[in-house]
């Protein structure tokens, strides 16, 4: 019984909105404590993955469990620490930083939901740790692109979640900002956290993570992130493939197309 479960762990995943398929066979595995980058162009189904690991979203068939568990008890549990896209967010809610930070306490709240002295101070450091200690009564609409990530990073270190999921939080993002929650999803992980992270910076994946999926409604690639960056992956990727057949064989001495990730299929 000496069986470790995947922190991610999506078998055969297929999500559809009507007659629009977003997944398709979507299979995936990430184990805890390391950064993935999900890469793929506008509409491949990024958001779609996270929806689906978070429960928010039922594939048509398929798999997900979270550190062993059905994607609702992970949620029930507050296993999962969820950054949704900037698009997906009501900023105009009247809420402060602090109360966003502390709603990653409610699942750690007794019954009474009333936060204690211990909750108070964790969503104090949490915030510290970003850098918004100063802002921590404002409204979340009034700060800036990148102050907004950050106050959802703090609600998933207040959480402690184990696994984290970020849809493009380097969206519209200043550097200072993109530096911290780079150095703070790397700390994260180091302290044996899984962490998901959609980006359409490439140059950032070097520094920010282990491994990489290239997502084009299907799994391309899932390996090392300098084999995800070659020329022929991002083409394929970002369907700039315009002049192969998606097999890689314009004969760039690496032996064409690299398959040892798992999800590769035909099309
Ligand atoms: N709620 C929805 N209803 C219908 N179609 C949707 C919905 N959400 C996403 N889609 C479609 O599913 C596909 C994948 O979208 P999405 O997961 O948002 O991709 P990404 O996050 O990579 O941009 C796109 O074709 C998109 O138009
Ligand atoms: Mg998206």
């Amino acid at each position: 019984m000496t069986t470790v479960s995947p922190a991610i762990d999506a078998h055969d995943v297929s999500v559809r909105y009507g007659e629009v398929t977003a997944l398709e066979d979507v299979s995936l595995q990430v184990p805890f404590g390391s950064v993935t980058a999900l890469v793929g162009m506008n509409g491949s189904g990024k958001s779609t993955l996270f929806k689906t690991l978070t429960g928010m979203v039922r594939p048509a068939h398929g798999r997900v469990r979270l550190d062993g568990v059905a994607p609702l008890e992970a949620r029930r549990r507050r296993m999962i620490g969820y950054v949704p896209q900037s698009e997906d967010v009501d900023w105009a809610f009247p809420v402060s930083v602090r109360d966003v930070v502390m709603m990653g306490r409610y699942g750690h709240l007794g019954p009474t939901r009333r936060a204690h002295r211990a909750d108070r101070e964790i969503v104090d450091s949490a915030l510290e740790r970003v850098e918004l200690a100063d802002l921590a009564d404002r409204q979340i609409g009034q700060l800036s692109g990148g102050q907004r990530k950050r106050v959802f990073v703090a609600r998933g270190i207040a959480q402690d979640a184990r696994i984290l999921l970020l849809d493009e939080p380097f969206a519209g993002v200043d550097k200072k900002s993109e530096a911290m929650i780079v150095r703070l999803l790397r700390e994260s992980a180091a302290e044996g956290r899984t962490v998901l992270v959609s980006t359409h910076d490439l140059h950032a994946l070097p520094a920010l993570a282990d491994a990489a999926v290239l997502l084009l409604r299907r799994v391309l690639f899932h390996g090392p992130v300098d084999e995800a960056l070659r020329p022929e992956q991002l083409a394929r990727t970002f369907g700039l493939d315009v002049l192969g057949d998606g097999r890689g064989d314009r004969s760039s001495g690496s032996g064409g197309d690299s398959s040892h990730g798992d999800g590769e299929g035909g099309r």
